[in-house]
């Protein structure tokens, strides 16, 4: 059971489609917070191509005078067919600062939601904005820097791996997960000049990614794609991972 967040260091690597191929390949019932203060669902304009009405959200949240874990429980929205349902983002930009004052409360009610059976995976968008949910990613089991394998990308996931091993107990555990891997570093190049372990590495899948991120019909036997395949690999990397910091705290609470 786990919270995991996913944001980026700069640039749209694909945080929005990760987070929900992960979601939908996810083994338990998961719970995808929509939490990038961008604004817009890219749930309901992408992957669901606007065909979806928005019925409540984070906003609702914010606005709520009842539990807010109950009112959590009242604004997911299932997604018909699997197990996962979602808390859709602000409708815009300008409603960021009316979330702003969710993050700290919500980051409290995440640990209810694993009591309940669901993992929880936040779509944070990029560091550093206005209205940055920074208490759900300090509360995540494991926060994910997204990064394509470019230089620029890979300058600006410098400078924040260092923000995030200078104050490692602000932000938990954190691991690298890069998109498009080999175009052009490799894992393992990335490793040696980033100081933040490599947890997984997708590679570029244009058509399957656009299922996710804008809802094109699935290419024949999606499953069985380098995406969908890199995900399910992904999602084990991401359990034996928290699994293993679980560990070293138990053992370290033991000595
Ligand atoms: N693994 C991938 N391979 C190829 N294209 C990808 C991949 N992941 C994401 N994309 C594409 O990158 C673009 C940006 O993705 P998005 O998830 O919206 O990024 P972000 O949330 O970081 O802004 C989209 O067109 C999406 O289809
Ligand atoms: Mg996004």
């Amino acid at each position: 059971m786990a919270v995991v967040a996913l944001t980026s260091a700069s640039g749209s690597p694909g945080v929005t489609t990760t987070a929900l191929g992960l979601a939908l390949l996810w083994p338990r019932p998961v719970l995808l917070i929509e939490a990038d203060p961008t604004g817009g669902s890219n749930l309901l304009a992408g992957y669901f191509r606007g065909l979806r009405e928005y019925q409540a959200g984070l906003i609702e949240l914010a606005l709520t005078a009842i539990d807010l874990a109950d009112a959590l429980a009242e604004v997911a929205q299932p997604i018909e067919g699997t197990s996962v349902s979602f808390v859709a983002g602000t409708r815009s930009h300008t409603q960021a600062r009316a979330v702003r004052e969710l993050w700290a409360p919500l980051a409290e009610v995440l640990s209810e939601v694993e009591a309940t059976g669901q993992d929880v995976i936040v779509d944070a968008g990029r560091l550093g904005l206005a209205g940055s949910p920074e208490p759900l990613l300090e509360a995540a089991d494991l926060t994910l820097l997204l990064a394509r394998t470019t230089l620029p990308h890979l300058s600006a996931l410098r400078s924040w791996a260092e923000a995030f091993q200078r104050d490692p107990l602000d932000w938990h555990q954190a691991g690298v997960l890069l998109v498009g891997e080999g175009q052009p570093y490799s894992a393992r190049e990335v490793a040696g000049v980033v100081k933040l372990p490599v947890v997984a590495s997708l590679p570029e899948d244009p058509e399957s990614a656009a299922v996710f991120s804008r809802g094109a019909q699935p290419p024949k036997r999606v499953e069985t794609r380098p995406l969908a395949r890199a995900l399910t690999a992904a999602i084990a990397s991401i359990h034996s991972t928290i699994a293993e910091r679980r560990n070293d705290l138990l053992e370290g609470t033991r000595s």
